[in-house]
């Protein structure tokens, strides 16, 4: 895994998403936690969809970044993640919560992950598959 190395490194469509997950997290309703995240991703189709954290005061019923995202995406037609950004409000690259890489999985396994911090100076690039090695996906409904 690559460790806070310089954005500039990275692609244009990375570079974009990145852009694109920092705005969103500037639309993060999260009065609660006061910790906001957002997320961008890029699908089959070359479509980008963004989202941020939608907190709740119901607790519970509030709804991730990256989940806002790709419930996005899935309600518009597409299917699968190529590659996703998260950027959340700390001072070093945060990578999804653990229900969110189990809905990042059904719908990327195969999908790259970028995390960066809060100013999106520093990320981290890693593989869904790394971050969930042993996923539950669908073929393990198979009896
Ligand atoms: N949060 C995300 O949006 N994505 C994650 O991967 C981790 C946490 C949100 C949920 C909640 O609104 C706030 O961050 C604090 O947990």
């Amino acid at each position: 895994m690559k460790t806070s190395e310089a954005i500039s490194k990275l692609s244009i469509k990375e570079k974009k998403l990145i852009k694109e997950a920092l705005k969103a997290k500037g639309r993060a309703y999260a009065p609660y936690s006061n910790y906001l995240v957002g997320s961008a991703l890029i699908d089959e189709n070359g479509t980008i969809f963004s989202g941020c954290n939608v907190e709740n005061a119901s607790y519970p019923a509030g709804l991730c970044a990256e989940r806002t995202a790709i419930v996005k995406m899935v309600s518009e037609g597409g299917r699968k993640i190529k590659l996703l950004v998260v950027a959340a409000s700390s001072e070093d690259p945060v990578f999804p919560c653990g229900m969110c890489l189990q809905v990042i999985q059904e719908f990327g396994g195969n999908s790259e992950v970028i995390a960066v911090n809060k100013t999106g100076d520093k990320f981290q690039k890693t593989l869904t598959r790394t971050l969930f090695p042993f996923a539950f996906d669908p073929e393990k409904l198979k009896k």
